[in-house]
């Protein structure tokens, strides 16, 4: 190469923007995702999206707004018109009302997963997701397709696992209730089942997604495992 054209190669890398970093996990509930994203995110001085309070913003919203969870037509509709954001503390916000913590009701719980399950609401919330991806300036994702289906592309892309017995004994505790945790652990492996075998999107281990196994770990623990694969020391829990 001449030196000329070495300079122009030299003068456009120098000049390229960084692609912003974007780290992406994925896994079952109660693995502890929602927890490390946020730890991790603070960590590295990115902005958290928490993808699954998106499907429970809509599915709360469809409740308040008596279209059933099963109504593809109306649900859809009711997604591309949303103003839907997120605020500076990573809690989600339609049209200035901040959802949290209505979006954790039981009830929308037990909806969320045929909500979400709807190919239009998923289109309309992955296209939103992507948008966030473009616009922030970096973010750590959590949920169950952004490292398959929402960014691919990621820097990062991580699959927290953990076995139903610990997801459960967790969520117990958390819950304040360590007596009910078979009854938990009957309802998370019901919601594995849901999130795994629906037809669009469903959760797997995508290829070349790294394997982060949680049993036993607590989150600090796990956040600082990830860290380092993001600095690229390649440390596995
Ligand atoms: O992570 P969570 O429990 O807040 O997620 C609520 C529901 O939303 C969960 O049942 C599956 C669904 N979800 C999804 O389909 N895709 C995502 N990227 C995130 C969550």
């Amino acid at each position: 190469m001449h030196d000329e054209q070495q300079r122009a190669v030299a003068e456009a890398t120098a000049n390229a923007p960084e692609r912003p970093l974007v780290v992406a996990i994925d896994g079952p509930a109660g693995a502890g995702k929602s927890t490390v994203a946020r730890g991790l995110a603070a960590k590295l001085g990115l902005r958290f999206l928490d993808t699954g309070a998106m499907y429970r913003a809509v599915t709360l919203l469809a409740i308040e707004a008596g279209i059933a969870p099963s109504d593809a037509p109306q649900l859809t509709a009711l997604c591309e018109d949303l103003e839907l954001d997120f605020d500076p503390a990573g809690q989600v916000v339609v049209d200035g009302r901040c959802l949290e913590p209505e979006i954790r009701r039981a009830d929308v719980t037990g909806h969320v997963s045929e909500v979400s399950a709807q190919p239009g609401v998923r289109a309309a919330i992955v296209a939103r997701q992507q948008e966030f991806g473009r616009r922030w300036e970096g973010l750590v994702a959590e949920g169950r397709d952004t490292t398959t289906v929402v960014f691919p592309d990621a820097s990062h892309r991580f699959y927290l696992d953990a076995s139903p017995a610990e997801r459960a004994r967790r969520r117990a505790l958390e819950l304040g209730v360590p007596d009910e945790v078979d009854r938990i652990q009957a309802e998370i492996e019901l919601r594995d089942g849901k999130d795994s075998g629906r037809a669009h999107s469903p959760l797997i281990h995508g290829d070349g997604v790294e394997l982060v196994q949680t049993d036993g770990l607590e989150a600090e623990g796990v956040i600082e495992a990830l860290l380092e694969l993001v600095r690229g020391g390649g440390v596995q829990p």
